[in-house]
């Protein structure tokens, strides 16, 4: 019940974490949140539209340029609905893109458009992770007002031992509950 009525947005980015993105609605939507997702591109290559859809219970987002309902444009719409945005896992391209203010797609339209609390959950291998590119890029949005749920230390995807695994899903719950 902590999260009813709360609107979240779920983006899901093309890393190999983004498995745990179903678990995490699972648990949104066990807390009566309203989640909806938006995929980037290269999510699709991670997780299925069918299963975010139907663990979320609603229509999952993945396109700029998709039908527009009602006369509201995607990107605004989402925007100014959600309480908070959620990035899960953020990729160190989708930190890149956030920190220099792009809006090359729907997410990151969504997340310039919006004044919602946004929670991004890093997950890359250790090197692109500790690269002064992506750290400078993490305080840039720290500046900005931007919460991170920082990686663990652990077994990576890529079989190398560090830094970038995405934080647990009952880290990423108990940083929401606490937030909101
Ligand atoms: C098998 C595989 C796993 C990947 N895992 C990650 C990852 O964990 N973190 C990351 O930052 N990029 C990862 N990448 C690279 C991203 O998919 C790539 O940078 C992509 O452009 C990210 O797009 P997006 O941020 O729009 O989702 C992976 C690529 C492949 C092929």
């Amino acid at each position: 019940m902590l999260l009813k009525n709360k609107n979240i947005i779920l983006g899901v980015c093309g890393g190999i974490a983004a498995y745990k993105s179903y678990d995490i609605i699972r648990r949104l939507v066990n807390l009566k949140a309203n989640v909806e997702c938006i995929l980037t591109k290269s999510a699709h290559q991670f997780v299925t539209p069918l299963t975010l859809q139907t663990l979320s219970k609603n229509s999952i987002h993945n396109c700029m340029f998709e039908h527009i309902d009602k006369w509201e444009i995607n990107h605004i719409s989402l925007a100014q609905k959600a309480d908070l945005i959620i990035v899960i896992p953020a990729t160190a391209d989708i930190i890149a893109r956030f920190a220099s203010g792009r809006a090359n797609d729907l997410l990151t339209c969504t997340v310039l458009a919006s004044k919602a609390i946004i929670i991004v959950c890093p997950a890359m291998n250790t090197n692109m992770f500790n690269h002064k590119a992506t750290q400078n890029n993490i305080k840039t949005l720290e500046s900005y007002g931007y919460k991170f749920v920082m990686p663990e230390s652990g077994e990576l995807a890529c079989g190398n031992y560090g830094n970038g695994k995405l934080a647990s899903v009952e880290a990423i719950i108990s940083f929401i509950i606490n937030l909101v």
